[in-house]
């Protein structure tokens, strides 16, 4: 069968690559791709954002099976359009892709199903917002765009003074657009973060091995907030007994939820969680896999990557099970100096034929292209995530930051303890 991959990021080459495995796949596409897609199948330049071309080009290429990368293809309705074509796609319609696309549906939803989740309030106006924020007590509170905002509408505030500058950067200075048309304002959480990411048809929940983000620019955590600047699986402060409360707790009823309001859920679930001293609770829902938790959780998959998008796509998620590799993977960002400001493109990347080579590891290319002399060149603010395997997590450090240091290009810079957590 083919199969079409849409999207350019890290996350995209690793579904790209883990699909290539399967015997059951002749040809793998991506639009539009990046140098690493390249290497494990065939690019197609053409604008994603034009559906119904997309459609017909599919169709052209006897193409059996779609698999968005990004929410925003979700949130246009990409499966909406296939789905009307007869062309099977991997998950959630417009309707149900509104859990990532509005922040007050997703907290409401969790409201109505009992979900746990921060307390919040959401406002369409800024002076009720103002009054909100100064009838709380003082302290932190975390100020979010209510719209899609690539992971940057949310300000987290030690004080009401920095919340109320946030209110006006959102629906004063419109800083996120049409996204900050609303703002949720809601209750600061402590504790560790994690991810899961899970498959449904609808009707089955299946858990992928768990993972946690390094959402911070700068070690320890400091600085601003980016797409994601490493991640490593499994995290191990999600013992099992957390994992049944968060299943019992969070998937099973945001799944049932989402049916019984007529809006089935069907794709990858990816639960942003808080582990509070309440138990764990929800920070957010996506509606695809993350980026870049996606490139360690895939290093670490046994079963045929196809047959769990296939089923998912199928409803037949019941008749799968999931076997994974037991050593722990951790994936480090190679990132564009200045990132998540303003940084350069197309520095010219040496070393990655050496990193290649080493047993256990990829570099997955995000924000990497090839130029017209075939070299490869800085494309993005994320560029590569080199992510490697080991016996422990000590190890799957050492050789991840050990294939970090065949790479070079001119501003490049990382964080240095990613996975440090997990020790
Ligand atoms: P989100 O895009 O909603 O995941 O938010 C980005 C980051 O902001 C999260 O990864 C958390 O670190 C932080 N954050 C979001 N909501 C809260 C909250 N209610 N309490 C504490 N931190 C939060
Ligand atoms: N790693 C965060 C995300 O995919 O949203």
């Amino acid at each position: 069968m083919n199969v079409l991959v849409v999207g350019s990021g890290g996350r995209e080459h690793a579904l790209a690559w883990k699909l290539s495995e399967s015997p059951k796949v002749d040809k793998v596409y991506i639009a539009p791709g990046n140098s690493g897609c390249a290497l494990v199948g065939e690019c197609v330049d053409m604008d994603t954002g034009n559906l119904r071309n997309m459609v017909r080009w599919a169709r052209e290429h006897d193409i059996g099976l779609v698999l968005p990368g990004s929410e925003v293809y979700y949130v246009d309705g990409i499966v909406d359009a296939f789905k009307e074509a007869d062309i099977p796609i991997f998950g959630p319609t417009k309707a149900a892709a509104e859990l990532e696309g509005s922040k007050a549906f997703a907290k409401n939803l969790m409201r109505r199903h009992g979900i746990p989740t921060a307390d919040f309030a959401e406002f369409e106006q800024f002076e009720p917002a103002m009054r909100y924020i100064d009838s709380r007590p003082e302290g932190p509170v975390v100020v979010k765009a209510d719209g899609l905002c690539a992971g940057k509408g949310v300000i987290v505030c030690e004080n009401r003074d920095e919340a109320k500058a946030a209110v006006r950067r959102i629906m004063g200075d419109g800083e996120f657009g049409s996204a900050g048309y609303r703002v949720v304002i809601e209750e600061f959480l402590r504790g560790q973060e994690v991810t899961i990411l899970a498959l449904t048809d609808g009707k089955t929940i299946a858990p992928l091995a768990s993972s946690q983000d390094h959402k911070a620019a700068f070690d320890g955590d400091t600085g601003p907030n980016t797409g994601g600047m490493g991640a490593y699986s499994p995290a191990p402060i999600l013992t099992d007994a957390v994992m049944d409360e968060v299943v019992e707790r969070i998937l099973v009823p945001t799944v049932h939820g989402m049916n019984e309001e007529g809006r089935r859920f069907r794709g990858l679930l990816y639960a942003g969680l808080m582990l509070t001293g309440g138990g764990p609770k929800v920070l957010e829902y996506n509606v695809r896999f993350g980026d870049p938790e996606t490139q360690p959780v895939l290093m670490r998959l046994k079963s045929d990557f196809f047959d769990l998008i296939d089923a998912t796509v199928r409803g037949k998620l019941a008749d799968q099970t999931i076997e994974w590799h037991p050593d722990p993977a951790v994936c480090v960002v190679l990132a564009s100096g200045g990132y998540p400001g303003p940084y350069e493109k197309g520095k010219v990347v040496y070393g990655l034929d050496n990193a290649a080579r080493r047993p256990n590891t990829m570099v997955f290319h995000a924000g990497a292209k090839l130029n017209h002399q075939k070299q490869v060149v800085t494309d993005g603010g994320r560029v590569f995530g080199v992510t490697a395997t080991g016996r422990d997590i000590a190890a799957a450090i050492k050789s991840a930051y050990a294939a970090v240091g065949d790479i070079s290009f001119e501003g490049m810079r990382y964080r240095t303890d990613i996975g440090k957590k997990a020790l």
